[in-house]
Order: C-alpha cells, then sequence, then structure tokens
C-alpha cells in the first residue's frame, strides 16, 4: 500500500469516526464486555487449533543436537529489517475488547548490519520501536520506527556502524582512534525499554526509550519520534570524602531498563552505578528517584569496591532491593577494548549482595545470600516489617547471556546447544537477622515449565504488594530445541496448580505484557499482548491471549515481520 492509499484510507477513517463511535456508544448499552466475551468464547471453541495449553509438569529430556530445518523462520528474530510504517491499520479476527482503549509500545532490534560492518552480539542491534493504537473497537494502527539516536545518524551518515560504544564487539572490529571514540561517546543505542515518567509541571507523561545506561532518549509514542538525547544531572549528590574533588571523579554509567515506580507517589525510582575514574574518587552505587524525566534526586548512595553489572530490582512498599551479583566491570579492560560485556569478570567462588533501601530515611541494609545471578526480578512486597518476599527469574551464572551471539542465534546447531532456562526462585528476606531463604515455589522435585521462566510480567495493580501470577517466556520446552518457546503463567499461590503454557508449532512469542480488565475484580481478569513470528508464513501477528486460561482469543497480521523485540509496555489512555 503505498503512502497515497493509506492517506486516504487514514481520511476514511476520520470521516467515519462519528459512525464508529455512536455504534460503540450503541455497544455499551447492550454491555459490551458480556457481547466481546461471548463472541471471542465462540470463535476460540470453534476457530482456533494451537497447541494444548497446559504443560503441568515439565520433565527432563536427554539434550540432542538435532538438525533443524523446521524453525529456520526463528532466524528472521535475527534479520534485518529496515521497512518503517505509520499508523498502518491492522485487522483483528475477532471483535476487541471495547475496554482496550491505549498505546502499546515495544523497543528492540531492527538492524544488526550497516555497510560493512555488522555487529556480533544480537543486544546490540540498531534500537527500533513498535506500536500499536486501540481505539475500543475494530480500529488499531500500527506503528514501526528506528529511534532516530546520534548513534543512528552516525552510522546512517558514515554507511557503517560509527565508533559508539556498544554491548560487544563489531565486525571488523573497530581500530584504537575510534575505539577512544567509544569510550567518549559511550552507549547511545536505547534498545531495550520504554517508559512514561509522569511531569508533575504539565500533569502529562514524557516517554522514553532505556537501555542499561544512565542516559536515555525522549520519544513520541504518537508517531514514535525521537524528541532528543537525555543525560539526566543529579543535583544532591553526596561528599563521601573530605576531597572537594569527590563527585568529579565518577563515570556515571550503568542504571536499570527497568524503573520502577515508587508505591504512593508519582516518581519512579532507577539506581545509579558510578565507576571511579581517578584516584581519590570510588565507586558508588546510588539510589535514584526520579521526578521527571530530567528531574532526579539521590535517595542514597553508598560505595563499592567494585561495581557490579545490575540489569533490574525490586520495589516494596517501603524498601527497593539492588541484587548484586559477582559479576563485576572490570574497568582496565574497558579503557582497553570499550567492549563493556567482554569486561565484567564473574566470580562463582563469591557470594551474592542484597542492598535494601529504606525509601523514607534512606538506610541502606546489606545482606548476602549464595551465589546467584539475574536479569529480571519479579516482584517484591513486605510481610510485616522484619520480612521480604522477592521473586526472582535466576541463572547459575551470566553464561546464557554470552551466548546470545548472532551467529549462535542464526544457527541450529549452535543454539541448541546451551542452557536457556531460567529458574524462577522466591527467597524470604529476615531483615532482624539478615538472613536471606529460599522458599520452594513448586511442590514436586521437578519444576513446573512455568517456573523455567524469564522476561517476568505481572498485574501492574499488584506491583509491591502480595501477588499471585507472573506471565513470562520460557525457551527450549522440550529441552531440546531453543525455539520451542512457550508463554507460561506461574502461579505462586496455589503449589503451581494454576501453572499454564500456550505454545503453537513454528511460532516464536516474544515478553508478553498484561494488560486488566478495568473492572477487575481478579488478579489475571485481563489479555496479554504479544507480537508472534509465525516462522512458517514468515510474519508477525499481534496476539491476545486470555490472561486467565492463556489460550488465545484474537490475533492481527501485521503488515510487515517485527525482528527481537525485548520489552515494552501497554499505555492506557
Ligand atoms: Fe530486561
Amino acid at each position: 500500500m503505498d503512502v497515497a492509499s493509506i492517506t486516504a484510507l487514514i481520511m476514511t477513517l476520520a470521516l467515519l469516526w462519528p459512525a464508529i463511535m455512536s455504534q460503540q456508544s450503541a455497544m455499551a448499552t447492550r454491555n459490551p464486555t458480556e457481547d466481546y466475551d461471548r463472541r471471542s468464547s465462540a470463535w476460540r471453541q470453534s476457530n482456533w487449533t494451537t497447541h494444548p495449553n497446559v504443560l503441568k509438569e515439565w520433565s527432563s529430556a536427554p539434550l540432542a543436537l538435532p538438525a533443524t530445518e523446521a524453525d529456520d523462520g526463528f532466524n528472521l528474530l535475527f534479520q534485518s529489517n529496515r521497512k518503517e510504517l505509520s499508523n498502518f491499520p491492522v485487522t483483528f479476527e475477532q471483535p476487541l475488547p471495547p475496554w482496550l482503549i491505549g498505546n502499546l509500545v515495544r523497543n528492540g532490534l531492527g538492524l544488526f548490519e550497516n555497510g560493512p560492518r555488522t555487529f556480533l552480539h544480537a543486544f546490540d542491534g540498531f534500537a527500533k520501536l513498535a506500536s500499536w493504537k486501540f481505539f475500543g473497537n475494530s480500529t488499531v494502527l500500527f506503528s514501526t520506527r528506528f529511534i532516530r539516536s546520534d548513534f543512528y545518524k552516525a552510522s546512517k551518515e558514515a554507511k557503517t556502524i560509527a565508533p559508539y560504544l556498544l554491548f560487544q564487539a563489531v565486525a571488523p572490529p573497530f581500530g584504537y582512534v575510534e575505539k577512544l571514540q567509544c569510550l567518549v561517546r559511550g552507549l547511545d543505542n536505547m534498545n531495550v525499554n520504554v517508559y512514561a515518567f509522569p511531569n508533575p509541571k504539565t500533569g502529562r507523561a514524557e516517554y522514553a526509550a532505556l537501555s542499561d545506561f544512565w542516559i536515555l532518549y525522549k520519544i513520541g509514542i504518537e508517531n514514535l519520534t525521537t524528541v532528543h538525547r537525555v543525560a539526566p544531572k543529579l543535583k544532591n549528590r553526596q561528599q563521601t570524602t573530605s576531597s572537594w574533588l569527590q563527585g568529579t571523579g565518577f563515570l556515571d554509567l550503568l542504571s536499570s531498563a527497568h524503573p520502577l515506580p515508587e508505591p504512593g507517589t508519582n516518581n519512579s525510582l532507577t539506581f545509579l552505578s558510578s565507576v571511579a575514574v581517578l584516584p581519590w574518587s570510588r565507586n558508588v552505587i546510588s539510589l535514584i528517584r526520579v521526578k521527571s524525566l530530567k528531574r532526579r534526586t539521590v535517595v542514597a548512595q553508598w560505595n563499592v569496591g567494585r561495581v557490579p553489572y545490575m540489569h533490574s530490582f525490586s520495589v516494596t512498599a517501603t524498601k527497593a532491593i539492588l541484587l548484586a551479583s559477582p559479576f563485576y566491570v572490570n574497568v582496565m579492560c574497558m579503557a582497553k577494548k570499550a567492549e563493556p560485556f567482554s569486561c565484567l569478570d564473574w566470580h562463582p567462588e563469591e557470594k551474592s549482595t542484597l542492598y535494601i533501601v529504606t525509601l523514607k530515611s534512606g538506610k541502606v541494609t546489606t545482606v548476602h545470600l549464595d551465589n546467584v545471578f539475574s536479569m529480571h526480578h519479579v516482584n517484591a512486597y513486605d510481610v510485616g516489617k522484619q520480612e521480604i518476599i522477592m521473586d526472582l527469574s535466576t541463572y547459575p551464572s551470566p553464561d546464557f547471556v554470552k551466548h546470545l551471539q548472532l551467529h549462535v542465534m542464526r544457527d541450529p546447531l549452535a543454539r541448541n546447544s546451551f542452557d536457556a532456562h531460567a529458574r524462577l526462585k522466591r527467597f524470604s528476606i529476615n531483615l532482624k537477622k539478615l538472613e536471606v531463604r529460599e522458599i520452594p515455589i513448586d511442590s514436586n522435585p521437578r519444576p513446573s515449565l512455568a517456573t523455567l521462566l524469564d522476561m517476568p510480567v505481572i498485574n501492574e495493580a499488584y506491583r509491591s504488594k502480595h501477588y499471585c501470577y507472573v506471565y513470562g517466556l520460557v525457551l527450549k520446552t522440550d529441552n531440546v530445541t531453543l525455539s520451542n518457546i512457550a508463554i507460561v503463567k506461574k502461579d505462586l499461590c496455589s503449589n503451581g496448580t494454576g501453572d499454564r503454557a500456550w505454545q503453537a508449532p513454528g511460532n516464536y512469542p516474544v515478553e508478553p505484557w498484561f494488560v486488566a480488565r478495568p473492572d477487575a475484580r481478579v488478579e489475571d481478569d485481563g489479555v496479554l499482548l504479544l507480537p508472534v513470528l509465525d516462522g512458517n508464513r514468515r510474519s508477525t501477528y499481534l496476539a491476545i491471549l486470555d490472561a486467565r486460561t492463556l489460550t488465545l482469543v484474537n490475533r492481527a497480521e501485521l503488515p510487515t515481520n517485527i525482528p527481537y523485540s525485548l520489552h515494552g509496555r501497554f499505555f492506557p489512555v
């Protein structure tokens, strides 16, 4: 469809808008939710055949390395797609819930090479956004656009991958001078997540694209425009030594791609890891209160011997919890190689550390626990004043991230040869005894399939509170083929009896997002929205799963496929 056709279609929609709205008004008088439920249920029963959706117990099969040609379509997740679209109407196969009104925005990878250079690690693809605008009727507008970062623009102009800091190396590699340029320019490719920061002055949200670094990009979610780069300043950073130079010797480097709301406020929280670059300064971790996109203050800061890599964290009603696994930034290596991920040292013999920050006072409590690695905290909540329950998607080491090389992901034999399973773990933190205890979440010794999830998502209304359900992604569900991927639901309140899974052969889902029904009375009353690559048809569709049953209830083919999408959110209107 050309631009003129799209324009004509949009104008037609605009002209039909009053009619659409009046139809919706009529639907409202007929109780649209019940009407939708009835029609949707009938369609589910008659019209859709996918994999069985309940896999209560997962049993180990011997590892094998089959040469699978059947999952060739999986490679599309790691192949470039330069196509950009703006407000392209997409059609769902069934009526949409009338309460589903807002904008689903996702961030991820769009381009894996430029000119003569290619990225080596999957996490380095040029950032590309995708969005779906839901209006409460059958009209959904799809857009996808690259983030016009300084890195993207410089690379486009130079017709190659410009020298900026990346997760890992490029091929052919940067030269010595280019590596210096990488260190000076820093990481600029915000391809991990999106987040809304309320602005108290305007009363409106400001949207940002994020990665694991301190800078971010302001974006417009209406048309996926890149507004500008933001390098937040901290005005109340404390002096930690008597030297007046303290505060100038930091390299504000790592932060979280997963900010969290501060309970009971309009603020958000994140952290900042600052690497010492001068002899009189020390490495510092800070918990940061985000009052708007640019306005940030320090809740607490503390010195650390080495700076750990952390991707996410937890917040309870009263505390923030940072897990520092012994996976430390090697500053000398960074200065030499300018490759952050190659310059993280894992120490399997060392314990992990929890930094627990009281939000009101800024008091920091340190507790140690057995060696564990996690990319994604799920949720945490207070139990009285002396205990915290914290749920993590864990791994025995960061090795699995090292396997996510592009050449591995594109080769069935290579990608099937490593352990891709996370393990959901629940920890009880005793604040009086300063002890951490793991609480089993499966009644059987063998974990449920759903226990092997990563990319966890919950009903955000239950963030920082007691909750029961976590949704996520399990790779390699047959323990053989990495591309056998399920969307799962873990029931944390009933010994896993409510665990569910949805999987369709040759279909490759990514992280879902939970949208609650507005008048929901139970935690899992809502839908999961997620892009799924249909490897057989080599196209992507947006799937809607019923979050209670984890059955597919609706889907819409997209006009172009979406390479690997990492994280996203639904922003209600
Ligand atoms: Fe993440």
